[in-house]
C-alpha cells in the first residue's frame, strides 16, 4: 500500500457499539473510488492505492462496518460528482418518496422537512413547488448550486450534531427528517442519530433509506463495499442504531433502488406502535442468518470465485468478439477493477452520462471515461456493466448497442453474457 498511515482511519471496535471487531475478508488496498482524475494527470493526482477495503460484522449490533476508511475530507469534496439526476429512475422515486412525506405531513400546520444530504435538489424540490418549509444540508457546493435554482433551501455544512443543534434553535424541530442513500456515508453514527434526535419534533418522524445488507448477500454485490459505505445496515443494525438516542424503528420496506435497498421509519421511543413489518424483518433476518459469521464466510467465497474467472472472461470474450468496454463510471467500479485485477489493457473505456466525469480516467487503473452517447457508433462486442442497478434504465437506454449486436457482460451474482 502506498499511502501513508496518517491518511486512513482504522477502526478495532464497532463504530456503533464498541464491541471489538474483525475483518472476514479483505478486497486489498484500493484507491478513493471517486477520485476521477484528469487525462493528462501525473502521480500528484493521489488516486494511488491508499486503504484497505476489509468489512466486518460487528457480533454486538450486527452493523457491517470498513474497518479502515480514507480521511472524510478526501471523499466528499465540495466538487462531489455524484448526482442524484443521473438516473431518471431514482429522480421519479424520490419524487414519490417526496409526495409520501407530503401527504403524510398534511394535517399538520406549517410543516417543516430537513433532508440531509440534499445533493441537486431531486427529493425537496417537489416539497418547494408545493409550498412546503424545507432546508437541505450538504457539504457538496456545486450539487447545491443545483439544488437552489431549483427553487431548495440549502445550508452547505457536514450534518453534525452541533449543525444540527444550530439549526433546531434557529428554525425550530422538523416534522420530518430524511436522508436517502447518505445515513450509510456518516462514518459517526452515534453523531449522527444524536443530531436527528436533536432535530426531531416530538411526534416528529425520521426516514432513510440505505442499501440493504441482505441484497448484498443475496447477490453477492461485493462493490456496494466501497470507501463512500463506512457502513450497511440491516434492519437489526439499524434499529440498534438509533435506539440509543430514543429514536424506535417503527415501520420498515424495502425499495427497488441502487441494487436493493429499505426505508427505515422512526419515531420518539413510545410515539408510535412499530408495524407488523418490523417484527417480520428481524425475524427473517434471523431466518436467512444475515449476521452469521458463516454466512460471510461463505460470501467471501464466492467473491473469490467471481475474482478468479472475471478477467480470464474477458480476455476470452476480447480475444473472439473484439474490443470490451464497461459501462457506468461508479463508485463501486473501484472495488471490481481493483480486487479482481482490471485495466485499460482489458477495459478500453468506460461509458457515462455524466458531464462532470465524461473525458477523466478511473482513479488508479486510469481507464478513460467517453461520453455513453458514444456507445452505439463504438458498439464493443462486450460491455461490462458497473452500472448494474440501474440495469432497466441503460437497457432502455442503450437500444442501439443492443440493436447492433453488443452484449452486456455482468459479474453478480455469477459472470453472464446477456
Ligand atoms: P450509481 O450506481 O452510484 O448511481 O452511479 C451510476 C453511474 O452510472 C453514474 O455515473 C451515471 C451512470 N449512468 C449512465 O451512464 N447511464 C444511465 O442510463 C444511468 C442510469 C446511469
Amino acid at each position: 500500500m502506498s499511502g501513508n498511515e496518517t491518511f486512513t482511519e482504522t477502526a478495532e471496535a464497532c463504530r456503533n457499539c464498541n464491541t471489538s471487531m474483525a475483518p472476514f475478508m479483505s478486497f486489498g488496498p484500493q484507491p478513493i473510488a471517486q477520485n476521477f482524475v484528469a487525462a493528462d494527470a501525473g502521480p500528484e493526482a493521489h488516486d494511488d492505492l491508499c486503504y484497505e477495503l476489509a468489512p466486518c460484522l460487528c457480533p454486538g449490533c450486527g452493523l457491517m462496518q470498513l474497518q479502515q476508511l480514507p480521511a472524510e475530507d478526501c471523499l466528499f469534496s465540495p466538487s462531489y460528482a455524484y448526482r442524484t439526476t443521473a438516473s431518471t429512475r431514482m429522480v421519479h422515486h424520490l419524487e414519490e418518496l417526496a409526495g409520501d412525506v407530503a401527504s403524510m405531513l398534511h394535517d399538520r400546520r406549517a410543516p417543516f422537512v430537513i433532508e440531509i444530504g440534499c445533493n441537486d435538489g431531486s427529493f425537496l424540490a417537489p416539497l418547494a413547488r408545493r409550498g412546503i418549509r424545507h432546508l437541505g444540508i450538504d457539504p457538496a457546493t456545486k450539487a447545491a448550486e443545483e439544488a437552489r435554482a431549483k427553487g431548495v433551501r440549502v445550508c452547505v455544512d457536514r450534518f453534525t450534531p452541533r449543525k444540527a443543534t444550530e439549526i433546531a434553535c434557529s428554525e425550530g424541530p422538523a416534522d420530518a427528517v430524511i436522508g436517502t442513500n447518505v445515513i450509510a456515508h456518516l462514518r459517526d453514527i452515534r453523531g449522527t442519530a444524536e443530531a436527528v434526535a436533536a432535530l426531531l419534533a416530538s411526534d416528529g418522524i425520521f426516514i432513510f433509506e440505505a442499501i440493504y445488507l441482505g441484497a448484498i448477500l443475496k447477490r453477492t454485490a461485493f462493490d456496494q463495499f466501497y470507501d463512500e459505505h463506512p457502513f450497511t445496515f440491516s434492519a437489526l443494525a439499524a434499529r440498534h442504531a438509533f435506539a440509543q438516542a430514543g429514536l424506535e424503528l417503527v415501520d420498515i420496506r424495502p425499495v427497488p433502488v441502487q441494487g436493493g435497498s429499505m426505508r427505515y421509519a422512526f419515531a420518539r421511543r413510545g410515539k408510535r406502535t412499530p408495524s407488523r413489518a418490523v417484527t417480520d424483518l428481524l425475524r427473517r433476518e434471523e431466518a436467512i442468518e444475515l449476521h452469521d459469521p458463516a454466512a460471510w464466510a461463505a460470501f467471501a467465497e464466492r467473491c473469490a470465485q467471481i475474482r478468479n474467472k472475471l478477467r480470464p472472461t474477458i480476455e476470452l470474450l476480447r480475444n473472439r468478439d473484439g474490443p470490451v468496454a464497461a459501462y457506468g463510471a461508479t463508485a463501486k467500479s473501484a472495488t471490481v477493477i481493483t480486487y479482481c485485477g482490471l485495466d485499460r489493457e482489458v477495459i478500453d473505456c468506460v461509458y457515462d452520462t455524466t458531464p462532470d466525469k465524461i473525458g477523466l480516467l478511473t482513479p488508479y487503473s486510469r481507464i478513460p471515461i467517453r461520453p455513453a452517447g458514444r456507445l452505439p457508433e463504438d458498439t464493443p462486442g462486450h460491455v461490462l456493466l458497473f452500472a448494474w442497478n440501474h440495469l432497466s434504465e441503460i437497457e432502455d437506454r442503450e437500444t442501439a448497442f443492443r440493436a447492433k449486436g453488443g452484449r452486456w457482460l455482468h459479474y453478480h451474482p455469477d459472470i453472464l453474457v446477456d
